[in-house]
């Protein structure tokens, strides 16, 4: 079952999912060439503390490990998941993905965005192009009436019509009081396969992309996922709720504060 929030659920969704994308926002223009990329962990722990939420990456316990960062950072053939490091210069060329799940009164809000070095080679530019435009299309298709296959299927075509394709072994997910509630939400698929989607629904729409092949692999310190072939990958993300009047975008900064003036 999918859980259904209602209004005061949909009021805290909001709000930390604002905090979320306020977060993220903070960071994007923090990424240039020469600090590492624990230099934008330390940054993301202080900013989530300064606006009183909570990560909630750090401890997510995933078998017996935990996750030991604020903020997930995954640079170039990194997926997701990247762990910070003192060790990693960012460098002219690189691409950065910057994934921000914070928890706010019992609720959370997760959004991602790659963040490119320039300048980048032009495939690269257009790999980030690619996927920001999978995912709006993906929200676009989280239509009440329609079915999680929709928005699967939607990414993955305009992926793949691209020349590019979609990461296979994670996928997007609901999030409300848990980071991943069901359903599901793949980016691959088939057209009106899956669960209906209804309203009060938050969904995690967060295609991941990989310039080369689909594979992945998990590294030694049991987190980060790298492309097998090496080849870069992007990860945009947004938590979007359902209603009536179609998909509304949440993680957007400054909402919840707009919202409640
Ligand atoms: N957005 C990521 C996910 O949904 C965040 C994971 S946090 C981590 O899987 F702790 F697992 F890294
Ligand atoms: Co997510």
């Amino acid at each position: 079952m999918i859980p259904i929030k209602d209004k005061e659920g949909i009021l805290r969704m909001r709000e930390v999912c604002s905090m979320a994308a306020t977060v993220l926002e903070y960071l994007k223009p923090l990424v240039r060439p020469g600090i590492t990329t624990m230099d934008l962990e330390e940054a993301s722990r202080a900013e989530i503390a300064r606006i009183g939420a909570r990560s909630a990456c750090f401890g997510y316990q995933h078998g017996s490990r935990r996750y030991p960062a604020h903020t997930c950072i995954s640079v170039n053939e990194e997926v997701v998941h990247g762990i910070p490091s003192y060790k990693r210069v960012l460098r002219e060329g690189d691409i950065v993905s910057l994934d921000v799940v914070l928890e706010y009164n019992g609720y959370i809000g997760d959004n991602a965005y790659t963040v490119p070095v320039p300048p980048v080679l032009p495939q690269v530019d257009k790999l980030l192009r690619v996927t920001r435009e999978a995912l709006n299309a993906g929200v676009r298709a989280a239509r009440v009436g329609s079915r999680i296959g929709d928005i699967s299927s939607t990414i993955q075509a305009y992926v793949e019509d691209h020349g590019f394709s979609v990461v296979r072994d994670m996928v997007g997910h609901g999030v409300g009081t848990s980071m991943h509630e069901p359903p599901e939400i793949p980016n691959f698929g088939k057209r009106s396969a899956g669960e209906r989607i209804r309203p009060g629904m938050t969904l995690a729409i967060e295609p991941m992309v990989n310039m080369g092949a689909y594979a992945t692999r998990t590294l030694s310190d049991g987190w980060t996922v790298v492309t097998a072939d090496h080849s870069p990958s992007a990860h945009f993300e947004h938590t979007v709720l359902t209603t009536d009047k179609g998909p509304e975008i949440l993680t957007i900064p400054g909402l919840a504060q707009a919202k409640s003036a």
